[in-house]
């Protein structure tokens, strides 16, 4: 089994890459030996090497790594190794609610069940958006600006858990100008001008179209009202079983989340949730839910009064018959990855840069202590050889 060292970390599996960075599942050693299993978010070079992005990223993590909720994973660690930024996180063992929707028959969640994953993102979220600064008590004004279904984890206990507040700053930053985009001649110049599209001049991150409030589509000031309404059409798209915004061509997607103009919800769903999402989903900032708080106490109001039986436990129940395969799979995954030794010693501090980047085995554990710069990395990393789905 070969896995990659990572300043302190090995990563041992590759769960996803993204526009930004590559997301490993990764384990550490704590004191006495204890090992834990974190998740690795890690920058991609090009961003990693822009000053202004660093400073950025810097200033996110501080903000971030505060956040302590149950809805939201936890951030421990964060820095730079050899030339590479890094977050270390809570490890949601589980899937994300794009892959929840896929998995669920007809692709579609029950009303209850769509409800009480967006009840439970709000709290998390409602819990950011009221953390304050710990010396002064002052607002940190953090929004997420990214609200979609990749981006909330649902574990396999059925916790919900909202992930990759890596664009998330302070609310006073205006967003950089979209609206000078022009359509580009061919699918190609199409993809690389909505790829670089997404880096600003700072370096700065924004969110997807499909699930953008319009004053983020139009450029203008983000608050956490912004982050009501993409949660939003998180849940007017659970409940339609259908896409808000999402075109062939990008530059129709952008068009509509300007536009917000926000299709009727299906016959069955009743009239008081059809009102609530729609305040929500209201255009004008000023005239839609005022903060998470507020949406979340109408979504909380009417979801106890229309399922008064609902059990967590049988929300846990439906995650894991759906996913039992992935959950032992998962499992027995783990058991194998435990079983990879972390030294935290100084003994093999002579071995060559090569011994330190390349391969442990089951038999052969490594240090972790050894900075190792990413020109020693051999070319081809060698990460576990499993069949791995790619998740974005
Ligand atoms: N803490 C985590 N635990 C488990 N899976 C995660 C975690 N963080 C991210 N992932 C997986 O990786 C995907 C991409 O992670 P994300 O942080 O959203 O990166 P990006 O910035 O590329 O969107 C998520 O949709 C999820 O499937
Ligand atoms: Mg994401």
């Amino acid at each position: 089994m070969s896995v990659e060292k990572f300043g302190k970390y090995l990563l041992l599996e590759k769960l996803a890459v993204g526009g930004m960075a590559e997301i490993f599942l990764a384990k550490t050693s704590g004191s006495r030996g204890v090992e834990k299993f974190v998740v690795i978010k890690r920058i991609l070079p090009k961003y990693s090497s822009d000053p202004n992005f660093i400073e950025m990223f810097v200033e996110e993590a501080k903000l971030n790594v505060n956040l302590s909720h149950s809805n939201i994973a936890q951030i421990f660690d964060f820095g730079i190794d050899g030339s590479q930024l890094y977050i270390a996180m809570e490890h949601v063992a589980g899937k994300n609610l794009r892959q929840l929707i896929k998995q669920s028959p007809d692709s579609k969640l029950s009303i209850e069940h769509s409800l009480y994953v967006i009840i439970e993102a709000a709290k998390g979220l409602d819990c950011a958006h009221r953390s304050t600064e710990k010396s002064s008590g002052e607002l940190l004004n953090i929004v997420h600006r990214d609200i979609s279904p990749q981006n909330i984890m649902v574990s396999f206990e059925g916790e919900v858990k909202v992930i990759d507040f890596g664009i998330a700053k302070s609310g006073s930053d205006e967003l950089p100008e979209v609206t000078r985009i022009q359509e580009p001649q061919d699918d190609e110049a199409t993809k690389s001008t909505f790829h670089e599209l997404e880096a600003t001049k700072t370096g700065e991150l924004k969110g997807k179209f499909t699930y953008m409030a319009p004053e983020q589509a139009i450029g203008a000031k983000v608050d956490l009202r912004t982050d009501v309404f993409c949660l939003g059409i998180v849940l007017w798209e659970l409940l339609s079983g259908k896409r808000l915004y999402k075109c062939i061509s990008e530059i129709k997607t952008l068009e509509k989340a300007q536009a917000a103009e926000i299709p009727e919800l299906p016959e069955n769903i009743p009239q008081r949730l059809k009102e609530i999402t729609s305040k929500a989903l209201t255009k004008s900032i000023d005239e839609r839910y005022q903060s998470m708080g507020e949406f979340l106490k109408d979504l909380t109001i009417f979801f106890h009064q229309t399922y008064p039986a609902f059990l967590e436990q049988n929300f846990a129940e439906e995650i894991k018959s759906l996913f039992q395969n992935d959950i032992e799979a998962t499992s027995s995954k783990l058991v194998d990855f435990s079983k990879i030794k972390v030294l935290d010693t100084d003994k093999n501090k002579e071995e060559t840069s090569e011994d330190r980047t390349q391969v442990s085995t089951l038999s052969a554990p490594i240090p972790i202590n050894s900075q190792v710069r990413s020109s020693e990395r051999p070319r081809k990393r060698r990460v576990i050889r499993r069949k791995r789905k790619r998740v974005k």
